[in-house]
């Protein structure tokens, strides 16, 4: 290690910034962000005096000799030198900064590239959680009360453990602060009682099965939960992110499939949090777009415990995207619903002629083995028999497959999905939009007719 990166506290500290340009504003505001006062000097009137009492320099003239020349006043008071772009006469380095509410990263390629430096900085930035900052004002808050009420040492490490991975985190990172503290201080006094804390429940949406369309919330609780309970839908390319100790439990539900009671499904999470763990719901596509995610939460709600939930990429989306169907258009539709195609949600049917006006795209879930009755259905609401229709199977996922024909050959379309014993879910979109899906790879499938 070539520099030893240290955390310099600058508040109400003098420092010196020699130079005009951008270079010297720009360090000018960051030693001005840690609560420095700044003195500025120009490159032609520096002197030993300009520096006395200075806890640091920063001299960022762009000629060489004033950068020389300032570097060696500066050297002569004593004080401590950066000079922009010249490792040669630095005595400390400005690393690449991240800084999200107060947790502060830095990243230093030791003066070998500061391109490479700010890539690194980039992809820290896409993998720190957007509320990072919440989680440590958290921990500030509990601080002085942890210290003094929990004595031994290895507990209290395991209470900070748990306060920045489990259940408190959790809600401090979903934005919900205020229950984050009450989790926390509820953790804080079984603690201190020797109880076991609850845990947390996240239901979470896990996309429609290409693993990159995670969302990167989804992504971190798969790495932090105890208990994973899944769909089937939900593809192993997913469950591969999940943390290699974490207990995988399919609960079924695919079409076709026995799968769990969701009833049983909602005592079995509450059983679990109110044990203490961390469990993660993981459905497919989001847990709010005929998931039934909402009973679950209502569940866990009804017995007290901490829930929060995570959006992911619904099918209509995924499918839409991955075969180039633009759900609404200038010129082709200005509205859109997702409505089911059978009745596995037990909740009421969708008012089909409300549905069937023109410039309206419908996105039809669960319908491709239902698919004569969509098609009597729509025809009996007045769509057009010649409404393009197109049928997408296994959306972001290997074995994609998408069929473009018109309304009136809706269930010979299908069939094509369904008929196989390893079909894939698959999902129907209504309207002139249909008409625009990319098929020019299948084009034995693409069956306009
Ligand atoms: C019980 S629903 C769950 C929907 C999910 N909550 C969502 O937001 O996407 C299951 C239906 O979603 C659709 N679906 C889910 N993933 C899909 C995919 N990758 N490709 C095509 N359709 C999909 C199919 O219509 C399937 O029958």
């Amino acid at each position: 290690m070539k520099h030893l990166p240290l955390f310099f506290d600058l508040a109400g500290r003098k420092v010196v910034v020699v130079g005009q340009g951008a270079a010297a504003d720009r360090r000018a505001g960051l030693a001005r962000s840690a609560g420095a006062e700044i003195s500025r000097v120009v490159a032609e009137a520096v002197e030993v005096a300009d520096f006395r009492g200075a806890a640091a320099a920063f001299i960022a003239t762009g000629e060489l000799e004033s950068d020389v020349a300032a570097q060696r006043v500066a050297k002569a008071a004593g004080v401590p030198v950066n000079v922009a772009d010249r490792p040669a006469l630095c005595d400390f380095i400005l690393p690449a900064i991240i800084d999200r509410d107060g947790i502060v990263v830095a990243v230093s390629t030791a003066g070998a590239s500061p391109t490479l430096a700010s890539v690194l900085r980039g992809r820290i930035e896409a993998v720190l959680p957007e509320r990072i900052g919440a989680l440590a004002s958290l921990a500030r808050t509990f601080r002085v009360q942890v210290n003094a009420l929990i004595a031994d040492p290895a507990r209290r490490r395991g209470f900070w453990r748990r306060l920045v991975e489990g259940p408190a985190a959790g809600l401090a990172l979903a934005g919900d602060e205020a229950g984050a503290r009450r989790v926390a201080l509820g953790e804080l006094d079984a603690a201190r009682r020797r109880m076991s804390a609850v845990g947390i429940a996240h239901i979470v949406g896990a996309g429609p099965g290409d693993p990159d369309l995670l969302t990167l919330r989804a992504a971190q609780l798969l790495q932090e939960a105890d208990a994973i309970l899944h769909d089937d839908l939900v593809p192993a390319a997913i469950l591969d992110r999940a943390r290699r100790d974490a207990e995988l439990v399919s609960v079924g539900k695919r079409m076709g499939t026995a799968g769990w009671a969701q009833a049983d499904i909602e005592v079995e999470l509450v059983r679990r949090v109110r044990a203490g763990q961390a469990v993660v719901r993981l459905k497919a596509g989001d847990p709010f777009v005929f998931g039934r995610g909402g009973e679950e939460v209502e569940a866990l709600r009804a017995a007290g415990l901490p829930v929060s939930i995570v959006p992911g990429i619904t099918a209509a989306l995924g499918c839409a995207a991955s075969v180039g169907i633009p759900l609404t258009h200038r010129r082709l539709a200005s509205a859109v619903t997702f409505v089911t195609g059978h009745g596995a949600e037990g909740g009421r049917e969708a008012a089909w002629p409300a549905l069937a006006a023109q410039g309206h795209t419908l996105v039809v879930y669960m319908g491709a083995a239902e698919a004569a009755s969509v098609r009597d259905r729509l025809l009996d609401a007045g769509v057009a028999p010649v409404t393009p229709v197109a049928v997408i199977e296994n959306a972001t996922r290997p074995g994609e497959r998408v069929s473009v024909g018109r309304l009136v050959d809706l269930a010979r379309l299908a069939a094509a999905h369904t008929a196989r014993a390893d079909a894939g879910p698959s999902l129907i979109i209504v309207g002139e939009v249909a008409g625009l899906a990319t098929v020019a790879d299948q084009p034995f499938l693409a069956e306009v007719s």
